[in-house]
């Protein structure tokens, strides 16, 4: 499990080298209040609405006009398990946060992430899934960053996910860490039977 830890998100922006790099990088600051005291901290969004629509991209922060079909197709491209669409609403409908980004082209979505949570001091982030036809152009990144902006912007600044190892670098720089402060994430794991 990762947390967000807002003391990275200080570092400069790092200059990328994405085919969807913004012709003007878009800042934004967030004041995070916790529970004892101010914590500053700064979100760079490293491609601006604007930057994205004009590269055919539309974003979106609601189901509405989500295709839950097309999305679990790309959860299945990426190879996460096909979901029973009944229950992919069921668990939209119960996420507080989400960010879904559609090509203008196909009107299907081909990147998204949510967030589930208590709206006040903590959430979990699941499904960052990006169409492997459109990866490593900056989208991930995209719909990560203002993920985590809104929650911030909200006030919630306990933020975890699970990451595969292999994303791991994904998340860093976006200011995860790994296992803060020595805590380590827990999941419940049911114990198999044995055949007797
Ligand atoms: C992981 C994933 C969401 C990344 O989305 P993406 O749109 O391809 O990533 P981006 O183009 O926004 O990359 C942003 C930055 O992260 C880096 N990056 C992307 N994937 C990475 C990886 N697996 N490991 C390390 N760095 C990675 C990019 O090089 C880029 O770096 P830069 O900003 O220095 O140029 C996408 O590859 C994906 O859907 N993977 C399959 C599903 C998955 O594993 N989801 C996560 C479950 S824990």
């Amino acid at each position: 499990m990762l947390l967000y830890n807002p003391i990275s998100t200080h570092l400069p922006p790092t200059p990328t080298a994405l085919s969807l790099k913004p012709t003007t990088i878009h800042h934004r600051n967030v004041i995070v209040s916790s529970q004892y005291q101010p914590i500053p901290t700064t979100v760079n969004i490293s491609i601006s609405d604007e930057s994205l629509k004009s590269k055919g991209f539309n974003l979106h922060r609601s189901i509405t006009n989500l295709n839950l079909d097309h999305l679990n197709s790309v959860f299945v491209a990426v190879g996460f398990p096909r979901r029973d669409t009944t229950k992919i609403q069921l668990a939209l409908e119960n996420t507080d946060s989400l960010m879904w980004i559609e090509y203008e082209k196909t009107k299907r979505p081909v990147a998204f992430a949510r967030a589930t949570g208590d709206g006040v001091f903590n959430a979990i982030i699941w499904d960052v899934v990006v169409d492997p036809n459109f990866q490593g152009i900056g989208l991930g990144k995209a719909v990560m960053e203002r993920l985590v902006t809104e929650l911030l912007g909200k006030g919630i600044n306990n933020i975890a996910l699970y990451s595969e190892p292999r994303v791991l670098g994904f998340y860093r720089p976006l200011g995860f860490v790994a296992d803060p402060d020595g805590i380590r994430g827990m999941v419940y794991s049911r114990k198999k039977k044995k055949n007797r």
